[in-house]
């Protein structure tokens, strides 16, 4: 079965929940209780620009299939930024020593030049799809010279059209012992190679915003203190970086303020850097009637969206747009269901940005 035939035959249950979602406002807004305002009439995208902020998602191939309107058009109607799922990491850019093919990658930014949205550039250096030639180097100089050579071959083809790269992705350790994970790049090259991935991408484009992204970083806790002491340590020497991406994988019982996240990004705050959410999920998780989850994870939307905008984070971006396409689609983690219908959490950033402080 396709993924596509697996995700629809298990359609039916979400939309019973959105129905009895629905019936439980109706009964809410009846004489005696207030009467919910009707939903904004402008979309996330129009609402995210008139205050400045970009909103967005990550795409794949299937936004330019002319046969998915819904998609294509949905994710232009809705964001005023995209970053590319998969398309501009390393293995899929440069399968082998010297040789990038572009093609979708490229055609990926025509789209959202197209629809004059930003592109956010993803990633540079990851220890993930990679191409295996990286496995069969054991030299310093070598690694050196093919991590300059992609960073800045790949930060030069979209030079002054790529307004941000995460240039380093997941580098800090899950666990205690070592504070950096044990990459390819640490083990051959050392912890410098974080501080010289960042010198190349501002070399190759001085004018791109420069960005560290990480996972499970979101709230006060051992690796975003990892992660705020590598960048701290960054700053002090120079080494030009602008933000800090928080990947923000989360789930429907996840306790924005339990986790003390506006803490933790002001933290970050206060170095002087920018601040983005930039892979937002939040599937749904435990035993509650399916309904109730999906408030949850509208909750749950609404916090992290209010307090991105309460430290004045630059961008708001989910990992993906319909729950059909999610990595983690079994979770039905995003704002819009396998038939493209705005789901409860869609209506929640919506209420946020009508009525958020500016
Ligand atoms: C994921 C993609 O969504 C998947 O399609 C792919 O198979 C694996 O990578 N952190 C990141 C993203 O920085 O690049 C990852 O994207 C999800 C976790």
């Amino acid at each position: 079965m396709s993924r596509t035939a697996m995700k629809r035959s298990s359609r039916y249950p979400l939309k019973v929940a959105l129905a009895s979602t629905c019936l439980l406002g109706m009964w809410a807004s009846s004489a005696w209780a207030v009467p919910p305002k009707p939903p904004a009439k402008q979309t996330l995208r129009q609402l995210a620009s008139a205050r400045g902020l970009l909103l967005g998602g990550a795409v794949s191939a299937e936004v330019l299939d002319p046969e998915q309107v819904d998609l294509s058009q949905g994710v232009a109607r809705e964001y005023n930024l995209i970053v590319t799922e998969n398309a501009m990491k390393w293995a899929p850019l440069n399968n082998a020593p010297g040789q990038f093919n572009f093609t979708l990658a490229d055609f990926l930014l025509g789209y959202a030049e197209k629809h004059k949205q930003v592109m956010r550039g993803h990633n540079l250096v990851w220890h993930e799809q990679l191409p295996r030639y990286i496995a069969g180097i054991s030299g310093r100089a070598e690694l050196l010279a093919e991590m300059k050579n992609h960073i800045q071959t790949v930060v030069r083809h979209f030079k002054g059209r790529i307004p941000m790269w995460d240039v380093v992705n997941e580098a800090v350790s899950d666990g205690e012992g070592h504070p950096l994970r044990q990459t390819p790049f640490l083990k051959i090259i050392g912890p410098e190679y974080i501080e010289l991935a960042f010198r190349w991408a501002r070399e190759a484009d001085p004018t791109a915003k420069l960005y560290y992204n990480d996972y499970s970083t979101e709230g006060i806790n051992g690796k975003s203190d990892r992660v705020y002491a590598l960048v701290r340590g960054l700053l002090e020497k120079g080494v030009p970086i602008d933000g800090v991406g928080f990947q923000t994988h989360v789930d429907s019982t996840f306790s924005v303020s339990d986790s003390r996240m506006l803490e933790n990004l002001q933290r970050f705050k206060k170095l002087g850097l920018d601040v983005q959410l930039t892979e937002v999920d939040v599937p749904l998780k435990g035993d509650a009637p399916l309904a109730r989850k999906l408030e949850q994870q509208a909750t749950v939307y609404a916090d992290l969206l209010t307090t991105c905008l309460a430290v004045k984070c630059s961008a708001f971006v989910m990992w993906g747009y319909t729950d059909l396409y999610s990595w983690r689609s079994s979770g039905y983690p995003l704002l819009f269901d396998d038939d493209y219908k705005p789901k409860p959490a869609y209506y929640a950033l919506q209420k946020v940005l009508v009525s958020a402080p500016k």
